[in-house]
């Protein structure tokens, strides 16, 4: 059976949401040490839009945790794939992820990400999927809040596939 895509965000509703958010943080960190750190690989695209839309200077990197794979689900195991590359110490850091789930990756990545002394950190979150949420996380920035469903498309993947889709859709296996 083919896999069925249902729409979920056009590309021009995020590209509102977006700049709902970048013009939140612009206004928050107004004269901050502002790095963005992006949670590899689902959110480059959604980092690539928000920093062009940001009004203040930010510093950039990326950090990777081990991702689901081709699985539909998290098992609950998380490594670090990709450390960061820049000194946070004394920072204040927005953790860019594309979608939080279980809240397990941004769990571990927000202990992780302290663990460097950065004067605070936040995070910054595309989509919110709190359905399965298993450890309770400060998500500060929201996009959207959706309610359930596998979601692909403008940088989520379904075994790397999908990820180069402006939109974003609920697949249906
Ligand atoms: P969590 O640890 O369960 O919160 O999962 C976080 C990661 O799982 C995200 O960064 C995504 O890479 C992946 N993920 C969770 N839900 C989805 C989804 O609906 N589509 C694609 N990836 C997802």
């Amino acid at each position: 059976m083919t896999p069925e895509l249902i729409p979920v965000l056009s590309a021009e509703e995020i590209d509102l949401l977006v700049s709902d958010l970048a013009q939140r943080i612009s206004s928050d960190y107004q004269g901050r040490d502002l790095v963005l750190v992006a949670v590899l690989k689902g959110a480059f695209i959604f980092l690539s839009d928000l920093v062009r839309k940001l009004t203040i200077p930010v510093k950039i990197d990326f950090i990777q945790a081990a991702s689901y794979g081709s699985r539909a689900t998290s098992c609950g195991q998380i490594r670090l794939a990709k450390e960061i590359g820049v000194d946070i110490k004394g920072c204040d850091v927005l953790l860019v992820e594309d979608i939080v789930d279980t809240g397990l990756t941004i769990d571990y990545l927000l202990d992780y990400l302290r663990s460097f002394q950065p004067r605070s950190v936040a995070v910054c979150a595309l989509i919110d999927k709190p359905e399965r949420r298993e450890r309770e996380v400060p998500v500060a920035y929201v996009g959207r809040g959706v309610e359930k469903g596998f979601l692909v498309g403008y940088g989520l993947d379904h075994a790397e596939d999908y990820r180069h889709l402006p939109g974003i859709f609920h697949l249906k296996l």
